[in-house]
C-alpha cells in the first residue's frame, strides 16, 4: 500500500475531497498520513480505524517518506514546499489543487474523463506532478467534452456565472451575511403586501451603497449585485480567470491545433455551482440532435437537458445541481448567426468536478 500524505484536508476543497474519498472507500487502498501547517502533534482524523498524530506539513524529511502527496493547501504552500521537495531528490507523485504548477511543462492538468490519454502518456513518460484544472475550465470540458473530442469546435465565446465558493470559504460567508443584512433591513416591510416595492428596493440599494455591508473578501457587495471581474488584471485587458480559459483548455486536451476560447468571467451570488453560457462556432453544420448525442455519450456525468422551458428551470440551475457530480448541459440550439453557431449553458458543482473529484480519481489511479 502506498503512503499518501494529505495537506490542506481541512479546508473547503480538502473537506469535500475527504468526504468523497470516504464515500468511495478510497482510504481502503492507501496508508494515509495527515499533515498540518499549524497544528502538528495534535490528533489526526481516524480513518479505517487507524488514528495517529498530525505531521508537520513543512517538514521536508517527513514529506520525503511519502509515495504520493495530495495538497489542497493552496498556492503559497506549493510555491514554498514543492521546489524544496523536488530539489531534495524526492521522486513521489504530487497531486495539487492549486494553480501554481498547472502550466509547468513537467506537470499535467488532470481531468480523466476528458484527458485520460494525456494522463496515460504522461505516466509513461515518468511525469510525477498532476494538477487539478481551473474550475470553470474543468466544468466546461465535463459538459461539452463530446464536441471537443470530435474536434468540432472552431472557437468558444463564454460568459461565466461563478459562485462565491470559487473565492473560498470566507467569501461564501460574506455573501450570506450580506444577503441576511439586506433582508433584515426590509423584513418588516416585506411582510406587509401593501408596502411599496420601490421603497423597499431603495432601502436595500441604500444599504448596499452605504459601506456598511462586510466586503473584506469580495471588495464590493455581491448580494443583489454581481462582479464582472475575477482574479488579477492582466496587461491585455483580460482577467487571469479569463486567460485560463484558453490556456488550460488546450493543455488539458493536449490539442495539436489550439482552440480559441475567450469571454468574460463574472461572480454572481450562487453558493457553489459555476454556470456558463456559451456561443460555440463549430467547424461544420452539425444537427442539434447529433450534438446532443455526442455530448450525452462523452462521459458518465454529463447530462443533456432538452431545450425546454420547464426542464431547463428544473434541472439546469445551481439549486438543482449543487452537491451532485452531474454536469448538465442545455439551452442547445442553433443561433441566428448561422448553422455553425451553437448556444449551450452548463452548470457544475465547483467543489466536486471543479476541484476535488479530479484529484481523488488521480490518486485512485496511482494507488
Ligand atoms: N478561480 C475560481 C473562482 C476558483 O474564483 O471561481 C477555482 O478554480
Amino acid at each position: 500500500m502506498k503512503n499518501v500524505g494529505f495537506i490542506g484536508w481541512r479546508g473547503m476543497v480538502g473537506s469535500v475531497l475527504m468526504q468523497r474519498m470516504a464515500q468511495e472507500r478510497d482510504f481502503d487502498a492507501i496508508r494515509p498520513v495527515f499533515f498540518s501547517t499549524s497544528q502538528h502533534g495534535q490528533a489526526a482524523p481516524t480513518v479505517g480505524g487507524q488514528s495517529g498524530t498530525l505531521q508537520d506539513a513543512c517538514d521536508i524529511e517527513a514529506l520525503k517518506a511519502l509515495d504520493i502527496i495530495v495538497t489542497c493547501q493552496g498556492g503559497d504552500y506549493t510555491n514554498t514546499i514543492y521546489p524544496k521537495l523536488r530539489e531534495s531528490g524526492w521522486q513521489g507523485y504530487w497531486i495539487d489543487a492549486a494553480s501554481s504548477l498547472r502550466m509547468k511543462d513537467d506537470a499535467v492538468i488532470i481531468l480523466d474523463p476528458v484527458n485520460q490519454r494525456v494522463i496515460d502518456a504522461a505516466l509513461n513518460r515518468g511525469v510525477k506532478t498532476f494538477v487539478g484544472g481551473n474550475c470553470t475550465v474543468s466544468l466546461m470540458l465535463m459538459s461539452l467534452g463530446g464536441l471537443f473530442a470530435e474536434n468540432l469546435v472552431d472557437w468558444v465565446s463564454v460568459s461565466t456565472y461563478q459562485a462565491a465558493s470559487g473565492g473560498g470559504a470566507r467569501h461564501m460567508r460574506e455573501l450570506l451575511v450580506q444577503m441576511g443584512m439586506l433582508h433584515a433591513s426590509v423584513a418588516h416591510e416585506l411582510q406587509n403586501p401593501a408596502s411599496a416595492i420601490l421603497d423597499i428596493e431603495r432601502n436595500v440599494t441604500e444599504l448596499t451603497r452605504s459601506g456598511t455591508l462586510p466586503t473584506d473578501n469580495f471588495g464590493v457587495p455581491l448580494a443583489g449585485s454581481l462582479i464582472p471581474w475575477i482574479d488579477k488584471q492582466l496587461d491585455n485587458g483580460q482577467s487571469r480567470e479569463e486567460w485560463k480559459g484558453q490556456a488550460e483548455t488546450n493543455k488539458i486536451l493536449g490539442a495539436a491545433q489550439p482552440v480559441v476560447v475567450d469571454g468574460l468571467c463574472v461572480r454572481v451570488g450562487a453558493l457553489r455551482c459555476h454556470s456558463q453560457s456559451f456561443m460555440l462556432k463549430l467547424k461544420k453544420d452539425v444537427s442539434v440532435a447529433s450534438v446532443e448525442q455526442l455530448l450525452a455519450s462523452h462521459n458518465d456525468w454529463v447530462k443533456v437537458v432538452p431545450n425546454d422551458r420547464e426542464l431547463t428551470m428544473r434541472e439546469l440551475t445551481p439549486a438543482a445541481v449543487t452537491g451532485t457530480l452531474t454536469t448538465p448541459v442545455g439551452r442547445l440550439r442553433k443561433l441566428n448567426m448561422g448553422p455553425e453557431y451553437l448556444s449551450a449553458f452548463t452548470v457544475g458543482d465547483q467543489l466536486l468536478w471543479g476541484a476535488a473529484e479530479p484529484l481523488r480519481r488521480m490518486l485512485r489511479q496511482l494507488a
